[in-house]
């Protein structure tokens, strides 16, 4: 079938200013002169200005129809909460050892970010009230106003700063736009602006199109908390020697292998320190993906203006495009939403699949680290060289394998440059696996072909917690170890 495109060759060679221009709504007047104070963080007050965007904003705590996304379902009418370890539990084996072990749930609305916090396993709050940093409007206040302390104090005794009634608020009007005239801001100078500072970005030069991604790079990025004497001290994004449009994986992964500030928890199969990687929405989807060379920003498909009545405005109900029956992409796509929801599943399918392959296979490296682990324990000699080949490059499939699993839209964001990250990662666990089975042969260890994960065994480990199989999707495993998760007991919702 013949692509259609709406925007014209032209158009898209001018790229983003052009673009924006192409569907830049009417400027939209506030409905009362109401002058929001500086510094609001009330939606709303805002609202009582902009009462149309304020119930969209409120309608991110409304469940979404079950059955429209095939692998984000985080807050469906169907009432079951959604994680990643029991979608993929090759990563319970991965992340024992810590919260993200026990818990890891796909994302929901803007208005569950604060609850779901403070719901989740306790584990996982433990650096402190850095926790807070994208999950409250109140974190640059605070940060300011508290230092140090902000990052170490318990998580719990930095949020009992926040105003009562705002405890529980999710993403607000102030942290994207400024009250006086409602333009985008960012207000997380001291994450996301010393991060553009460390790429060397001139922030003069930054369009109105690069701050419709902006804003949302404000949280949708991956980041780490550098600890002293097991304190937490700060919290910043990876991005040192990587570009604008170009923060890679390599760079990422070298920063935090190097930086000993930030291994923040000991994988309990390895017994490794590690740093760890969330959502790197913006990173993965800024690497020339092709929506990006063609000028098109986060908000264009999160945000696609909207009718309401007879007002065209931005639709703040946040969510994926797959809920919003693809009406964003008809903003430039002529296509049908059936059409275009099977080209996105089709490529989540594709990398669903080569992300199972990538996550079993540093698995696999994982329990032989163990394996070796076990060895030296009772005494025996292991070749080091092997060895310390063999973690290194378990290291680096791990990470990999990490990205992509953190990584929201499963690959949706840039096809090819995921796929090309699992390729890597699954080449990096396959030279591990097989640098540790001669390592084990040479001290004279029968290894099996096939490696038990004990995958039973780390779901189980996880309690009492959610534990729900998402059945309905299947995945075609090359080395059979998929056979597994047949055997894994639904506990409870
Ligand atoms: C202040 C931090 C913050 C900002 C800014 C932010 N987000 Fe989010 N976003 C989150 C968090 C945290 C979640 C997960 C909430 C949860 O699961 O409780 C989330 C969830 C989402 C979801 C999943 C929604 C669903 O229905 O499942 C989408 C899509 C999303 N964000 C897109 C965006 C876009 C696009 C922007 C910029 C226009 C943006 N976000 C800005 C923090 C933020
Ligand atoms: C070309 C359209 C497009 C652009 C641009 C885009 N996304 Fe997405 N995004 C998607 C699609 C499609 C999905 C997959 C949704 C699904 O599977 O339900 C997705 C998924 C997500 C999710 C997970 C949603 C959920 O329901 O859990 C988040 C969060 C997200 N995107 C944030 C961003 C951010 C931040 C940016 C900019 C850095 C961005 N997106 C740019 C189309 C886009
Ligand atoms: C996650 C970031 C984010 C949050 C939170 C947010 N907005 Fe917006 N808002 C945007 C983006 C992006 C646009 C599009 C701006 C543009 O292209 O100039 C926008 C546009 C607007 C506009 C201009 C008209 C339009 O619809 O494009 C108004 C008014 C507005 N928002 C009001 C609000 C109010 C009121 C709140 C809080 C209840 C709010 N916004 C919360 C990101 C956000
Ligand atoms: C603001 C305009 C815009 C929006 C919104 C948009 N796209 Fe695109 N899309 C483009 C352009 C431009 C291209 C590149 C043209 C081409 O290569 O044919 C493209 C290319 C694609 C491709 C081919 C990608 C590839 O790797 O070859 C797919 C698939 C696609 N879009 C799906 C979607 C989906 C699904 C959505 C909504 C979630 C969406 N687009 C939203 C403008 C847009």
């Amino acid at each position: 079938m013949k692509k259609r495109i709406l925007l014209p060759l032209v158009l898209m060679a001018a790229g983003s200013v052009m673009l924006a221009g192409c569907n830049a709504p009417e400027k939209v007047e506030a409905v009362r002169p109401v002058q929001i104070a500086e510094g609001e963080m009330d939606p709303g007050e805002w609202g009582k200005a902009y009462p149309v965007h304020y119930d969209l904003w409120k309608k991110t705590a409304e469940p979404t129809e079950p059955g429209k996304s095939k692998y984000k379902r985080g807050f469906d009418a169907d009432g079951i909460t959604y994680d990643k370890l029991s979608e993929f539990p090759y990563m319970a084996l991965l992340f024992n050892g810590w919260g993200f072990g026990v818990e890891y749930n796909e994302p929901r609305g803007h208005a569950y970010m604060m609850k779901d916090q403070v719901d989740i396993d306790p584990s996982r709050v433990k650096a402190g009230g850095v926790c807070l940093t994208c999950k409250t409007p109140y974190a640059p206040k605070l940060e300011k106003e508290m230092g140090l302390d902000y990052y170490s104090k318990p998580w719990a005794e930095v949020r009992a700063m926040i105003p009562e009634k705002h405890q529980d608020m999710g993403v607000a009007c102030i942290d994207c736009h400024d009250s006086k005239d409602m333009s985008l801001v960012l207000s997380r100078e001291f994450t996301l602006g010393k991060a553009l500072d460390a790429m060397q970005v001139d922030r003069n030069k930054l369009t109105h199109q690069d701050m419709r991604s902006l804003v949302c790079a404000q949280c949708h990025v991956t980041y780490n908390i550098p600890k002293a004497d097991g304190k937490s001290v700060s919290v910043y994004f990876p991005w040192q020697g990587s570009t604008w449009g170009d923060i890679s994986v390599e760079n990422i992964i070298k920063q935090i292998r190097t930086d000993q500030s930030v291994g923040e928890w000991t994988q309990a199969v390895t017994g490794y320190k590690m740093p760890f990687m969330r959502h790197p929405e913006f990173e993965l989807f800024s690497r020339s993906s092709v929506h990006w060379m063609a000028g098109v920003a986060c908000a264009d498909c999160h945000m696609p203006y909207t009718k309401v009545g007879s007002n065209k405005v931005s639709d703040h109900r946040v969510t994926s495009p797959l809920k919003n029956d693809l009406k964003a992409c008809q903003q430039c796509h002529t296509e049908t939403p059936e059409w275009l929801r099977n080209q996105v599943t089709a490529i989540q399918d594709r990398v669903a699949s080569m992300m199972i392959r990538s996550g079993y296979a540093t698995a696999t490296a994982a329990k032989l680290i163990e394996k070796v682990h076990g060895l030296q324990a009772q005494g025996k000699e292991i070749d080091q060289q092997l060895y310390a080949q063999a973690k290194d490059f378990y290291m680096e499939a791990f990470l990999r394998s990490l990205y992509i699993g953190a990584e929201n839209s499963v690959g949706f964001h840039n096809p090819t440059e995921a796929m090309r990250i699992l390729g890597d990662s699954t080449g990096f666990a396959m030279k591990a696996e097989a640098l540790l089975r001669q390592a084990l042969t040479k001290a004279g260890e029968d290894v099996p072909l096939m490696v038990d994960l004990e995958l039973d065994k780390y779901l189980t480990e996880r309690g009492k917690k959610k534990l729900m199989l998402q059945k309905d999707v299947e995945f075609k495993d090359p080395f059979g170890v998929q056979d597994k998760l047949v055997n894994v007991e639904l506990i409870s919702k």
